[in-house]
């Protein structure tokens, strides 16, 4: 199959793209592929909001850049702060005019919300199921469009490199070109190459190498492992964002239910199990704080008092306006027996968003020709060490906006036309057979989960990443060794790719000789004052 735009990724970076592209390039072919359905994606579970500026009596785009910098605890690229704070509004309007309803007062003006970090009331919502309006006034934007293919069920394996044509490519060879995929497409089950004249990548975030997270299955990080595997930059993958309330549920194992922090904007508060509203003892936003410092406060609450949650207690709240904010919340609670009314929320921090990712400058270029990166899992430089609240909606849509539109100089500079075909190798399945059993599969996932919940979390140190790092060489030699011999598969694909995850996020974290933002290591409790990313 051949393409022009080729997009790995159907949330919310990939979907814009894809639109703007499209009308740009009628006569062109615009792809999308997706592992799973259509909308199963991180962006349809986003429930606080999409943050900007458009209350200018109260709130002004210098107030947003410095609660984004000061969240970002000295690492944020302070130009691309204020690309995305003073772009970001026109392309939420675009979103509104694609069919995206947002919350308004009776008087028309949009219902802000606040979260934590933020100085201001800003967050645009659509109660607490933001996301899954998005996605949906996406989706159906992009079936309008008469030359976009959404094709779903399709594993993005591989990003196809110089390499795969017989060329030694190593992290120093300049000018590594994408030239498309090889996937596995699972409704025929084979293997097939997808040639493509600018690929985006929009994979999404990394939750899953966690054991409990806020992530949807998909979260495996194959677009930063696809990366790396093609010697392309990685950055700043230590700051791992834990959210400090996911609901707590016994034995509830994958992705746990997110109870937003919106709900802490309008009141809130964390208790312990002596019903104590701690945060206070912590940070003078208390419960407000930003994510950092909150889910650093509930460990420690949590450790102290031997309990696998706190409370979010919202009993003193106007029940009428919590219902009307968070309907999906009450009815989630209400399902396992929680009246919020009258009952303590237990809630725990869970992983939640990945910080760093592929490495991409202001126009959404990665270190690879031909090849962008949007969303969750590039490294753009606004977050720093730690995202504030609702700013990666926001990101999402200003970076694949900043990609279609250097896509199309490029395009304009190359006469349209972007190479000459490349005789691309059909991929090579030679001496594999089919998987005997799944258990050494699911066996090492496992592993892997509990070794970076348990050693690489909230709070880390030396003796444990040093842990983590040998258990996880022999998961990837192992991993590495059933990949030879069996025929692929998304499960092996996918433990694969964590593998080389948590080896990212390790070794990053091991470089990291202090603490910073969402990387708490005990072995340096102090900032460094050279301000520095780590590049992989
Ligand atoms: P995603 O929306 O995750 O999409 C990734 C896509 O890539 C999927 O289609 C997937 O199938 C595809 N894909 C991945 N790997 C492959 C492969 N190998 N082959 C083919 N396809 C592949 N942010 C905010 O700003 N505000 C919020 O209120 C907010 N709330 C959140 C609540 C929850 C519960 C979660 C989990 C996140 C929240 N976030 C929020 C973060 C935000 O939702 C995500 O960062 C953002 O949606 C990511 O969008 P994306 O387009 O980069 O990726
Ligand atoms: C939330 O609603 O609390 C999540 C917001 C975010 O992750 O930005």
């Amino acid at each position: 199959m051949q393409t022009d735009f080729l997009i790995i990724g159907s949330g919310i970076a990939g979907l814009t793209y894809a639109l703007k592209i499209a009308q740009e390039f009628p006569d062109k072919k615009v792809t999308i592929l997706t592992k799973t359905q259509s909308d199963e994606t991180n962006t349809k579970y986003a429930q606080g909001g999409i943050a900007g500026v458009t209350d200018f009596d109260h709130d002004s785009f210098d107030k947003h850049i410095k609660d984004t910098l000061i969240s970002g605890d000295g690492l944020c690229n302070e130009h691309v702060v204020e690309i995305v704070v003073k772009e970001g509004v026109q392309r939420i309007n675009e979103l509104i005019e694609w069919g995206a309803n947002f919350d308004r007062e009776p008087d028309g003006d949009y219902k802000l919300g606040k979260e934590g970090g933020h100085s201001e009331n800003r967050i645009l919502h659509h109660k607490d199921v933001t996301g899954k309006e998005m996605e949906r006034a996406l989706l159906e934007a992009i079936k309008k469009a008469g030359n976009i293919e959404l094709i779903s069920h399709c594993f993005v394996i591989d990003i196809i490199t110089q390499h795969h044509l017989g060329y030694l490519v190593t992290k120093s060879t300049p000018d590594i070109e994408c030239y498309g995929v090889y996937v596995l497409n699972l409704a025929t089950k084979k293997i097939e190459k997808i040639a493509a004249g600018i690929t985006l990548l929009a994979t999404g975030g990394n939750g899953q190498v966690y054991r409990s997270t806020t992530n949807p299955a998909i979260a495996t990080g194959d677009g930063v492992a696809m990366l790396y595997r093609a010697k392309g930059r990685i950055e700043n993958m230590e700051f791992i964002q834990f959210h400090p309330t996911a609901l707590y549920e016994a034995g509830v194992r994958g992705q746990s239910f997110l109870i937003t922090e919106a709900v802490r904007g309008d009141g809130g508060i964390l208790r312990n199990a002596q019903g104590e509203a701690f945060m206070e003892r912590y940070d003078e936003r208390k419960d407000l704080a930003p994510r950092d410092i909150v889910a650093r406060a509930i460990d420690n609450e949590m450790k102290i008092n031997g309990t696998e949650f706190v409370y979010l207690d919202c009993r003193h709240m106007d029940q009428e306006k919590f219902l009307e904010h968070f309907p999906n919340i009450h009815a989630k609670c209400k399902s396992i027996g929680i009246d919020v009314a009258k009952d303590m929320i237990p809630v725990s921090p869970a992983a939640h968003y990945s910080c760093g990712g592929v490495k991409t400058d202001e126009w959404a270029r990665t270190s690879i020709k031909y090849l962008y990166a949007a969303g969750e899992c590039a490294s753009t430089g606004l977050h720093g060490a730690n995202r504030l609240a609702s700013n990666s909606l926001l990101e999402a849509m200003v970076f694949a906006h900043r990609a279609y539109k250097d896509s199309v100089r490029l395009l304009n500079e190359n006469e349209g036309q972007l190479r000459p075909e490349t005789a691309i190798p059909d991929w090579n399945a030679e001496g594999t057979t089919a998987p005997k059993e799944m258990i050494l599969i699911t066996q090492s996932l496992k592993e892997m989960k509990l070794l970076m919940s348990d050693y690489v979390g909230i709070v880390r140190n030396n003796e444990r990443l040093k842990r983590a790092n040998r258990r996880l060489d022999l998961l990837h030699e192992e991993t590495e060794t059933l990949y030879e011999k069996l025929e692929v598969s998304p499960q092996l694909c996918e433990l694969r790719n964590m593998i080389t995850v948590s080896y990212l996020i390790v070794k990053s974290a091991e470089l990291r000789k202090e603490s910073r933002g969402l990387h708490f290591n005990t072995d340096y409790p102090d900032r460094n004052t050279i301000l520095q990313n780590t590049i992989l």
